[in-house]
């Protein structure tokens, strides 16, 4: 008997309950859509050709989500029940042959120790079908598990087809089975439409299989959480909670700390060093990456982000698709956007922002600054309220500003422009010429003062209101 297990994960569904326009498991919870979930359980016990997704409602964007993971994908143009939705992936997974897993798309909470756990049961017993079961306290919605005197399972009768009897029964179907493929595809082959809904029910098979002597077996299962299956936004929230507190507590777990932790969102695909602290209500979204001992701070939100070791970022910033070097501060509320570059030891301070800029080691821009399309060279200062002018209505231009240059207060840099090395650009100047090397450049009028001028001027108002 081949020892070879194959996955089945059907994700055809539209999901009416969740209100929404989007295929119910390209909903997210943990920031993952759901079916990446439950494909990442499946790719630690099979290879990625022996999983088959069941894709149907908006099966493009569900491949596309999946694309990366080598999954195969089975199409059911029109969702006819859940035994029809295994059946599509016949020709995918039969010739494989041995053990198939099924488990439900929604069902984001399933981790593989249990899959595991299932197919370690079905050999054990040499069952024809295992099926996760678990007692329930109010068991409405789901199939309800049938035993015979011996307490044996003899099938699965569904919640609309119950009698009184058996909807008193309290263990319920998971919808994640394990079949031995040799029995499953001719027999699932030759399932009748139920007469009530005219669907393909994959629960009349363990009846069947049941009747012709195959032992079903149940693998009972404690711990609820992991076969929530999500049909509503309500529980669209539980599982994305559970996820974030397991997430949150294993990188405390591995040496982060997290200062109230249950305000903190972690996405699942976020890699944090060692001694980082993270304060309350930071939010680590995407792809980001944090190193060794930096700090995030309170209410920042990184998105896509790179932090170098020692990095910080202080209270209510944004990092979008940027990255903080070695060392390298921004904050509060600073924001760097669209590859933004703080190169080490850089600090990016207060009200400033970054956008598709790099900023040289050791620069500094403190307090109330727009940087865009710049090149910012090394030990360069930029002054408070100094703006890159990028965007001429057309077009973006770029600016550049060589190592040492000293930017003044208030500046107006008109791109295209360059300032160079070393060179000082006075407070309040428009720039709009390059700036050579080692240079003063001042851009504004020259200060006129005239003395005498208000006392002459009140005593003048004052003479008109007498006449
Ligand atoms: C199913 C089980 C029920 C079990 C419950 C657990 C059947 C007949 N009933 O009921 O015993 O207690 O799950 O949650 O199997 N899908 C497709 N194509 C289809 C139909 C469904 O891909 O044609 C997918 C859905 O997208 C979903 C999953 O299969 O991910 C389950 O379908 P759903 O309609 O939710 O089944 P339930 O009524 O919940
Ligand atoms: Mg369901």
């Amino acid at each position: 008997m081949s020892e070879m297990v194959s996955v089945a994960i059907l994700a055809a569904g539209l999901g009416t309950r969740m209100r929404s326009r989007r295929a119910k498991v390209l909903h997210e919870a943990g920031g993952r859509t759901l079916v990446e979930h439950v494909v990442a359980a499946a790719l630690e016990l099979a290879a990625p050709e022996s999983v088959a997704v069941v894709v149907g409602h908006q099966a493009g964007r569900v491949r596309e989500v999946l694309e990366s993971t080598g999954v195969r994908f089975a199409m059911q143009a029109e969702q006819k029940g859940t035994g029809h939705a295994l059946l599509c992936c016949r020709e995918t997974l039969e010739p494989a042959g041995g053990r198939v897993i099924v488990a439900y798309g929604d069902c984001p909470l399933l981790r593989a120790g249990t899959l595991r756990a299932l197919a370690a049961r079905h050999k054990e017993l040499s069952a024809a079908c295992t099926v996760i079961t678990t007692e329930m306290e109010d068991p409405t919605g789901y199939g309800r598990i049938l035993r015979n005197a011996e307490g044996g399972i003899v099938g699965i009768v569904e919640q609309k087809a119950a009698t009184p009897e058996q909807l008193a029964v309290r263990e319920i179907n998971s919808g994640i089975y394990c079949f031995e493929a040799a029995l499953l595809w001719p027999l699932l082959a030759g399932l009748r439409p139920n007469p009530a809904t005219g669907e393909i029910f994959l629960t009349d098979l363990v009846e069947i299989l049941a009747a012709r002597g195959h032992l079903v077996a149940a693998y009972p299962v404690e711990d609820q959480t992991e076969l929530l299956g999500i049909n509503t936004r309500v529980e669209l929230a539980v599982a994305d909670r559970v996820m974030r507190e397991s997430t949150v507590r294993a990188h405390m777990l591995a040496g982060v700390t997290i200062e109230r932790p249950e305000t903190v969102t972690i996405d699942a695909g976020v890699a944090i060093g060692q001694d980082t602290v993270i304060e309350a209500f930071a939010q680590l979204r995407g792809r980001t990456v944090v190193g060794e001992e930096c700090r995030v701070g309170a209410a920042s939100i990184l998105s896509n982000a790179t932090l170098e070791d020692r990095a910080v970022v202080e209270p209510f910033s944004m990092v979008a698709d940027s990255r903080l070097a070695e060392g390298a501060k921004v904050g509060p509320y600073g924001r760097l956007r669209m590859q933004a570059v703080v190169e080490p030891g850089a600090v990016v301070g207060n009200f400033v922002e970054l956008k598709k800029t790099v900023l040289g080691a050791g620069s500094k821009a403190q307090h109330l600054a727009y940087l865009g399309d710049a090149l910012v060279g090394e030990g360069v200062n930029i002054g408070a309220g100094t703006i890159t002018c990028n965007y001429d209505g057309f077009e973006k231009h770029k600016t550049a500003v060589a190592a040492g240059a000293f930017v003044g207060s208030n500046t107006t840099l008109v791109a295209p422009v360059t300032v160079g090395e070393g060179s000082y650009v006075a407070a309040g100047s428009v720039i709009t010429d390059g700036v050579p090397g080692d240079t003063l450049a001042l851009g504004r009028a020259r200060q006129v003062s005239k003395p005498g001028w208000p006392s002459r001027r009140r005593a003048a108002r004052q003479a008109e209101s007498k006449s």
